[in-house]
């Protein structure tokens, strides 16, 4: 057992303290993927409303060749380092393409959770045996490093998929993207995955759905900081209200606590008072369009090369070179 001291010490731990002390109250989403929210993310990604990962498929499916061509255009070893991979559902159908292609790549796919890392290599062990597969449990950035260290040669190809970028805001996405551009050799090329502005109620549908799983993934966020640091949230006491301004384009979720209550977190010697409809920001995805993105890409020092849509324009997976 870690004594209190080793405990604040921990990047989690001082997260917390930091976003349940702030004002408004905010915790980091990239804390929802414990093992339990690995599972929650493989059922939202299956609801019938969360077109997100539906419409990225159908783009790799219909635009796995033009993908490869731009990947490897002179037919050149590339590394295909995707940043978040979770479950790689939609990058199997690259991999499987790239393979029958006879490309000459390798998978490292970087996630902070080791769980769902360990699932994802367990499966391409399965299903795809002749590929060289490199598994980083890190941070994004510290697994690039470790990567640059090594001085390796091949052509970077990164991926970032699934509307990750959503979950930063605009000044935290050029700032993380100005952070990869330093870490990208002039040849190396990155792919984001943004979820584009659409009807209102087709984006709210996508984050509050009846069944309460998202709901479900947000509340895991409270029993995990109750498991880590002897906590006493009672997500009964917590509700789920994503909202989205067309404005702006920011999906927000938001737990609102339903009465005055406070929480300790025993290890870590703090209370925490909350009043009654206060709420807690969990997490942004942010909606783009075409423009924002072009202005994104110009500011963080890219150029747009190909966007790719799938058939509703829903969603776009931009390839991106640098400036
Ligand atoms: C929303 S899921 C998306 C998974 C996949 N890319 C997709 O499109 O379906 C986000 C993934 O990114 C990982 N992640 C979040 N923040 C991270 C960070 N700072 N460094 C490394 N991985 C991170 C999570 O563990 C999770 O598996």
């Amino acid at each position: 057992m870690e004594t209190t001291a080793e405990v604040l010490n921990d990047t989690f731990a001082t997260d917390v303290i930091e976003g349940l002390s702030s004002t408004p109250k905010f915790l980091s989403s990239k804390y929802f993927y414990d093992e339990k929210g690995d599972a929650i993310f493989q059922q939202i990604m299956d609801m019938p409303s969360y077109y997100l990962t539906k419409s990225e498929h159908e783009i790799f499916n219909t635009h796995k060749q033009a993908l490869l061509s731009l990947f490897s255009d002179r037919q050149q070893a590339f590394h295909l380092i995707e940043f978040g991979a979770g479950d790689g559902m939609k990058t199997k159908v690259l991999l499987e393409h790239f393979l029958q292609q006879k490309a000459c790549f390798r998978y490292l796919p970087i996630d902070i959770s080791e769980n769902v890392l360990s699932i994802l290599v367990n499966d391409l062990e399965i299903n795809f045996p002749g590929l060289e597969v490199e598994p980083l449990a890190n941070e994004y950035f510290e697994a690039l490093d470790i990567l640059n260290e090594q001085q390796r040669t091949e052509r970077k190809i990164i991926l970032f998929l699934g509307s990750n970028i959503g979950n930063f805001l605009h000044n935290e996405a050029i700032e993380f993207l100005r952070q990869m551009r330093k870490h990208l050799r002039p040849d190396d090329l990155l792919l984001i995955g943004f979820d584009l502005k659409k009807d209102p109620q087709i984006i709210l549908d996508a984050y509050n759905d009846k069944e309460g799983i998202t709901r479900n993934f947000n509340l895991n966020l409270l029993d995990r900081i109750n498991a880590a640091f002897d906590g006493n949230f009672d997500t009964s006491q917590f509700i789920h209200s994503p909202t989205y301004n067309p404005l702006t384009g920011a999906t927000k979720s938001y737990l609102v606590s339903t009465k005055d209550q406070e929480v300790t977190l025993e290890r870590l010697g703090k209370t925490f008072k909350f009043e009654a409809w206060e709420a807690i920001d969990m997490e942004i995805s942010q909606k783009y369009s075409l423009s924002n993105i072009e202005h994104l890409a110009k500011q963080a020092g890219f150029e747009v090369m190909s966007n790719f849509f799938d058939k509703n324009k829903n969603f776009v997976d931009s390839v991106w070179t640098m400036k």
